[in-house]
């Protein structure tokens, strides 16, 4: 791969986040297509990359290493078994796929194949989710009995009538979007327990009255009114792990969550020996643990650092070392798995 460069597939919101973290790290990138033109070309001409609104020359050109898959989730598992099998290393965005048959088929492409295909987690990267990493594999939280995690956005369905709330091009909703960062993360902290059983509840209230919803933030795209929403907007659930470890995830792309006293987000691991607790874009964590029979709360600073570079150089380097150092894709269907059981607790078919 040192000498070959990447193809950027989908050159939208996440195309743009990686396009300038390559671009930042150094990393050639060749193509990058989108089925708009406009969009392709704006991001070529600032990468001085080839633009199209088809992969076909991408995957077909040798000086093509690897390939960034950014698009739409209903496309995800067709582009990565057709990158994988057109030789290249895949960096394939979350969620894995729409379903656990399409994670299934982009497993068994991927057994075929000698490629590198990791997982676009990327609250793995962060600097407070790597402090959060390094404290729990020293051990200082001890056995760690409870997680509890949460995303609140208040009003911020995205690209409403467009491609994330409509279930046939998405999976789902807030839970499919925002729910498998966090269950990615909560199973990657504790080292990845089996999942014993999972009961859960979706709510769709805000973004389905299209029309009346009023929004603070509408990233990918304007709303269109005449397009669909029918996914969820917010996901609560309780996954009990077969190490005896519970795990409460509440997600919402809207909600009526006060503030400032729930924050945006927060991760909070509760072990025997000590808790420790953070936001997810935060510069700190805070570390409890019992010293001289006292409880002592202690504030640990992080850098600032963009983890879309990091998530990038480490795929990089994974695929100069034949291996993926981050998320793969066994992680990436037992993420779809919770996901799964969350929906079908739920009563909505997935
Ligand atoms: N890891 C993260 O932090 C993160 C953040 C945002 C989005 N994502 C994921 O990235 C993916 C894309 O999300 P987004 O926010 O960039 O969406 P987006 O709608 O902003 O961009 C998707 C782009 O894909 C293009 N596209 C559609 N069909 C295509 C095709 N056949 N070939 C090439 N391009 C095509 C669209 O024209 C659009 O420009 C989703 O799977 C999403 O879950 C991940």
């Amino acid at each position: 791969m040192a000498d070959k460069s990447l193809a950027l597939i989908g050159a939208g919101g996440i195309g743009g986040k990686h396009a300038e973290a390559a671009e930042n790290i150094g990393a050639p990138v060749r193509w990058v297509v989108d089925i708009l033109p406009d969009r392709a070309e704006t991001l070529s001409d600032k990468l001085s990359a080839h633009a199209d609104t088809t992969c076909d020359a991408a995957l077909a050109d040798p000086n093509v290493g690897a390939v960034i898959i950014g698009v739409p989730n209903y496309l995800h598992a067709d582009l990565a078994i057709r990158a994988l099998a057109a030789g290249k290393h895949v960096f394939l965005e979350k969620p894995m796929a729409m379903s656990l048959a399409e994670c299934d088929a982009i497993l068994a492409a991927h057994a075929k194949s000698r490629q590198v295909l990791q997982l676009g987690f990327a609250h793995r990267y962060t600097t407070v989710g790597q402090k959060a990493k390094e404290v729990v594999d020293s051990g200082a939280l001890g056995a760690i009995h409870h997680v509890k995690a949460h995303i609140h956005l208040r009003r911020s369905v995205p690209g409403l009538g467009r491609w994330f709330t409509t279930k046939a091009e998405s999976g789902g909703g807030a839970l499919m979007d925002l729910g498998c960062h966090l269950i990615d993360l909560s199973l990657w902290l504790l080292g990845h327990p089996p999942v014993r059983d999972v009961l859960g509840q979706t709510y769709s209230l805000f973004g389905k009255r299209m029309r009346d919803y009023n929004f603070a933030e509408m990233w990918a795209g304007p709303p269109n009114y005449d397009g669909v929403c029918d996914v969820d907007d917010s996901a609560h659930a309780l996954v009990r792990l077969a190490n005896g470890c519970t795990l409460q995830l509440d997600v919402s792309w809207a909600g009526n969550f006060p503030e400032p006293n729930v924050p945006l987000s927060q991760m909070i691991l509760v072990g025997d020996a000590g808790g420790l607790a953070f936001q997810l874009f935060g510069d700190h964590v805070m570390l409890t643990t019992e010293v001289d029979k006292q409880l002592v709360h202690e504030r640990i600073e992080v850098a600032e650092a963009n983890f879309y570079e990091t998530q990038l150089a480490d795929f990089l380097s994974g695929v100069e070392q034949g291996q993926c150092f981050g998320a793969t894709a066994q992680d990436g269907r037992r993420v779809q798995e919770v996901v799964t059981e969350i929906y079908k607790s739920s009563g909505v078919a997935s």
